[in-house]
């Protein structure tokens, strides 16, 4: 949608939403392409509580194929990629925006509360995927590691009370970012309607909370001292 079919009649105004529109639909697209593999990610690690073996053999399945395994790393890298790419963009456009020129009229307070979390909650989670990355991908997190072994693997991360209770506060902090993520990225693709509105906010929050509780579940269960049994 250009601006001028929207009604700027401001050039300026009209060349900031043609910049941030693309890196917004960039940002969305992205962010959803994440957000589900977050789902198939957890739903993949509640086998930790059918059993070990279920928990290994998933993760065996996952390199049945090595060539798919590396385009779906690829295809990640990238959807990170471009999610921080445009996210950088933006926050460099919104301080343009907020210099006190008094051109620009649009006033989109939806996004500023949303920006404010977004921008800090993200560069965290960038931290904690990396070290997630060392712990549980490399085995450099600084406990027991076997190769093909996740079930194993998660016991001895999560035995240690600092680890989880850190995995707790980082995937608190990327449930907050996915909630508000996913909210304005409905206002992005211009949802909003009196009664679909409500509704598609009330549903990010449901996701969120139940991925929430998903996967803090794992180190909760493993600090209550829950083992899962061998087959
Ligand atoms: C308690 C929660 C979590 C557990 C128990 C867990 C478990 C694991 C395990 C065991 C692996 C290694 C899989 C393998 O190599 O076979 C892994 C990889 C990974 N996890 Fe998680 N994870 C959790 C939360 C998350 C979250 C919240 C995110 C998203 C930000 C995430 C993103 C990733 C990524 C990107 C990989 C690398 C995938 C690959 O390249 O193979 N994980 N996780």
């Amino acid at each position: 949608m250009s601006a001028s079919a929207i009604g700027f009649s401001d050039s300026r105004a009209a060349r900031f939403w043609n910049a941030t529109i693309g890196k917004k639909i960039i940002m969305a697209a992205s962010g959803i392409a994440l957000v589900g593999f977050v789902c198939v990610h957890l739903l993949g690690n509640l086998n930790f509580f059918n059993s070990v073996e279920a928990m290994n053999a998933y993760a065996r399945f996952l390199r049945i194929e090595p060539a798919l395994l590396w385009v779906a790393r690829g295809g990640l890298l990238l959807l990170v990629t471009l999610h921080i790419w445009a996210s950088v963009q933006l926050a460099v456009l919104n301080k343009m925006e907020a210099r006190p020129i008094g051109y620009v009229k649009r006033k989109n307070t939806g996004s500023t509360y949303a920006s404010r979390t977004m921008y800090w909650s993200g560069p965290i989670i960038f931290a904690f995927v990396v070290y997630h990355l060392m712990h549980f991908t490399w085995g450099v997190g600084g406990t027991a590691f076997e190769e093909l072994h996740p079930s194993e693997n998660i016991v001895a991360g999560f035995s240690v009370p600092a680890i989880s209770i850190a995995y707790i506060i980082a995937i608190g902090m990327l449930m907050l970012h996915l909630y508000h993520g996913v909210w304005s990225m409905f206002q992005t693709l211009g949802v909003n309607h009196p009664r679909y509105t409500p509704l598609l906010k009330k549903f990010a929050k449901i996701l969120s909370i139940l991925l929430f509780i998903g996967f803090i579940s794992i180190p909760v269960a493993v600090m209550l001292g829950f083992r899962p049994p061998q087959q």
